[in-house]
């Protein structure tokens, strides 16, 4: 059981940092990898990136993700809330969206992934284009036909759900 755990986590783990390990083994430049981008850079010259950024881990999604999948039972703790929010869900109580809903390949168990607030957090949650790309790809996958969380909803979920203004703009 425990070693499950470990293993589950491993390749997690291990599948997020493959894109960063370069090797630099004296192979032609146009033969290696291309390096990951930096991330120090500017936080405008990342606004523009269209790609997930490779080295966020997990971990640190998996704790915006608990974040938002709470959002749609209780009250959401972003930053200026919707002042009249109410779950958009038909049944808050018996019938939440979960992990599983939306991570559907079975592989890794996604729901026992654990919230855990780490120091990468803080900074993120300040980073308005990382965390606007993240609920972007989240909202589209709540509202769509091909996964379960749809068919518990009351109706179309949008930024305006959860946050009193467009948060993009806040
Ligand atoms: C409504 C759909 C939905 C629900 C519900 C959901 N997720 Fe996600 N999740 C996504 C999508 C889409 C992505 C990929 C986009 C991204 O984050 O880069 C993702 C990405 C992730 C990642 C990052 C994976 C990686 O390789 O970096 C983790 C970890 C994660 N989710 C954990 C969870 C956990 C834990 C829960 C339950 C508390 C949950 N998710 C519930 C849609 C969902
Ligand atoms: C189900 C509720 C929910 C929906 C829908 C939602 N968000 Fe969020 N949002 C949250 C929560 C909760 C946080 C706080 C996460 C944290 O800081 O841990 C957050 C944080 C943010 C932040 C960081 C600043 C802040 O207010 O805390 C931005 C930017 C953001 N969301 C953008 C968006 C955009 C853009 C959309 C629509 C595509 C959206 N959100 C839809 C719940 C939601």
């Amino acid at each position: 059981m425990k070693f499950r755990w470990i293993l589950f986590l491993t390749l997690l783990l291990s599948g997020c940092s493959q894109n960063i390990e370069v090797d630099n083994s004296g192979e032609r430049l146009e033969d290696s990898p291309k390096p990951a981008a930096n991330p120090n850079a500017a936080p405008l010259a990342r606004a523009g990136a269209t790609e997930d950024e490779p080295k966020i881990p997990p971990f640190v999604k998996a704790y915006f993700m608990h974040m938002w999948v709470e959002a749609l039972y209780s009250p959401p703790q972003n930053k200026h809330p919707n002042p009249k929010w109410e779950s958009p869900l038909k049944d808050p109580v018996d019938g939440r969206v979960w992990c599983t809903d939306c991570h559907v390949s079975g592989q890794i168990d996604f729901s026992k992934i654990p919230k855990v607030r780490s120091p990468m957090v803080a900074d993120l949650e300040k980073d308005k284009s990382f965390m606007a790309g993240l609920m972007k790809k989240w909202v589209e996958r709540l509202n769509s036909e091909e996964f379960g969380a749809k068919a518990k909803l009351k109706g179309t979920v949008t930024c305006l759900t959860c946050h009193a203004t467009n948060p993009e703009l806040e």
